[in-house]
């Protein structure tokens, strides 16, 4: 009897090796994709992020319970982000997006960036940034910076993805979906060169 168990037994795990070969180990598991040039392998699965996600809305639905928001998303990356994070809020709430625009200045030899596309009154009120990445932080500090002009009531900042060894200011993040290393990132919004937005997962360049 015995012995008749060890054989099923290994003629299982025979079988197994021989219909999944390339999923024996974690690491051969793993999905890659190519975009252009460069190779990246999947970081966070979309599941994961779409979980992460929900618990988000909750806790900024927890925090403004009975008050009115105006999500504020900046294109193009944090467009996915947003549309997944406003179907869980449950709040009286408008969204909105801006767009960091580079023109070349007419006197300056550098580029300067311009937020456009700007619809609402946000005049005295509780805006909530949505961004796909802060990595450096400048963007962050930029809207923030046009938001105080245009007198916010109040500014939230909430973004899918933190790189904390590339930020370089001090403004506070309330709501982070993930902090992950100070690596090149693309997919659910973000891009290499404009592709790979629509990837359902975050994947990381292979060096
Ligand atoms: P920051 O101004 O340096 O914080 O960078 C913010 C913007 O740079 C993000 O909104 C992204 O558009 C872009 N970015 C930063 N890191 C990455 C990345 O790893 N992959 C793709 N885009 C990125
Ligand atoms: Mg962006």
């Amino acid at each position: 009897m015995i012995k008749f168990n060890l054989l099923i037994r290994t003629k299982i795990r025979y079988y197994f090796y021989i219909f999944a070969p390339a999923c024996i180990s974690k690491i051969s598991c793993m999905k890659e994709t190519v975009i252009l040039d460069k190779r990246f392998r999947e970081m966070i699965p979309g599941d994961q992020i779409n979980k992460r996600i929900e618990e988000m809305a909750s806790e900024i639905n927890r925090d403004f319970k009975g008050k009115e928001v105006v999500f504020l998303g900046i294109l193009n990356g944090a467009f996915l982000f947003a549309a997944e994070l406003i179907k869980y809020i449950e709040l009286k709430a408008r969204i909105s997006f801006v767009k960091l625009a580079s023109y070349e200045g007419t006197k300056s030899s550098g580029s300067i960036k311009e937020l456009i596309g700007w619809n609402e009154d946000i005049k005295g009120q509780q805006i909530i940034v949505l961004e796909d990445i802060v990595d450096t932080g400048h963007t962050l500090e930029r809207i923030i910076g046009e938001l105080t002009l245009r007198k916010a009531g109040g500014i939230k900042i909430a973004t899918l993805l933190f790189k904390p060894k590339a930020y370089t200011k001090d403004i506070h993040i309330d709501y982070t979906g993930f902090e992950i290393p100070n690596d090149f990132v693309v997919g659910y919004g973000l891009d290499y060169d404009g592709y790979g937005r629509n990837l359902p997962s975050v994947y990381v360049l292979v060096k």
